[in-house]
């Protein structure tokens, strides 16, 4: 489904590329867990694979087609509908109640919601265990629960392939437990999921596990 080939991204002149010459390849429904020490590269990966930043050199191809010299308009709209993007952060506005901050990829300007799309991040609310919570805010919710909200704003048009970066990262171990068992039954579902963690066990429960170091896939011991 992607396909990464002599990716390079430095961010200065004077230091090491974050990323050096990286080759990777992720299947359709795959689960792919990405560990490694800080600072060895695995945000940096993310972000290029998910088409935030662009790689100096190389390519992501996905569905074979190179999503690094696309123009911005189709990358973002790649964001906006094929891939979803989570954070250790949630990044959920405080002033919208959970169901409005998954109906915010749907909001135009000052247009009106339509009733479509608010049954479609009822849809998302309900398949992340959240159906009860759509009227409280990100400060009414538990952490899980607002990872879980974040979650289902970045699926809620459809995606295919969900990146995150460190999802239970800012989680107790038995709240990024249920953050971890929501992303594996998602994957069981079709998603895609590529998930950068600290957490060897949480990794252990990907279908795959890579280590990055230095900017490089390293070799499995
Ligand atoms: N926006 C940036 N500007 C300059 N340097 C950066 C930037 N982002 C990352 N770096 C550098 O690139 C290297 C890789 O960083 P990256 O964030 O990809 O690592 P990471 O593996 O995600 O680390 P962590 O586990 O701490 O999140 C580091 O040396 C970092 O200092
Ligand atoms: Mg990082």
């Amino acid at each position: 489904m992607l396909t990464a080939r002599r990716l390079v991204k430095r961010y200065s002149e004077t230091e090491k590329p974050a990323v050096d010459h990286l080759d990777l390849h992720v299947d359709e429904g795959e689960f792919l867990s990405i560990t490694g020490r800080s600072g060895s590269g695995k945000s940096t990966l993310l972000h290029i694979l998910s088409s935030l930043i662009r790689p100096d050199s190389g390519e992501v191809l996905f569905r074979g087609r190179n999503i690094c010299t696309a123009p911005e308009n189709i990358r973002n709209r790649l964001r906006g509908s094929e891939f979803a993007v989570v954070f250790q952060q949630h990044y959920l506005l405080p002033y919208l109640s959970a169901l409005e901050n998954v109906l915010l990829p749907f909001m135009d300007g000052f247009a009106p919601v339509g009733e479509r799309h608010r049954e479609a991040a009822r849809a998302v609310l309900r398949r992340v265990g959240l159906e009860h919570k759509e009227r409280s805010r990100p400060g009414e919710l538990s952490g899980g629960e607002q990872q879980r909200t974040a979650i289902a704003r970045a699926l809620v048009r459809g995606a295919r392939v969900l990146f995150a970066d460190e999802p239970t990262g800012s989680l107790d171990s038995a709240t990024g437990a249920s953050v971890m068992h929501l992303l594996r039954e998602l994957n069981a579902d079709g998603l895609t999921v590529v998930m950068v963690t600290h957490n060897e066990e949480f990794a252990r429960l990907s279908g795959r596990v890579l280590a990055m170091a230095d900017g490089r896939i390293a070799q499995p011991a």
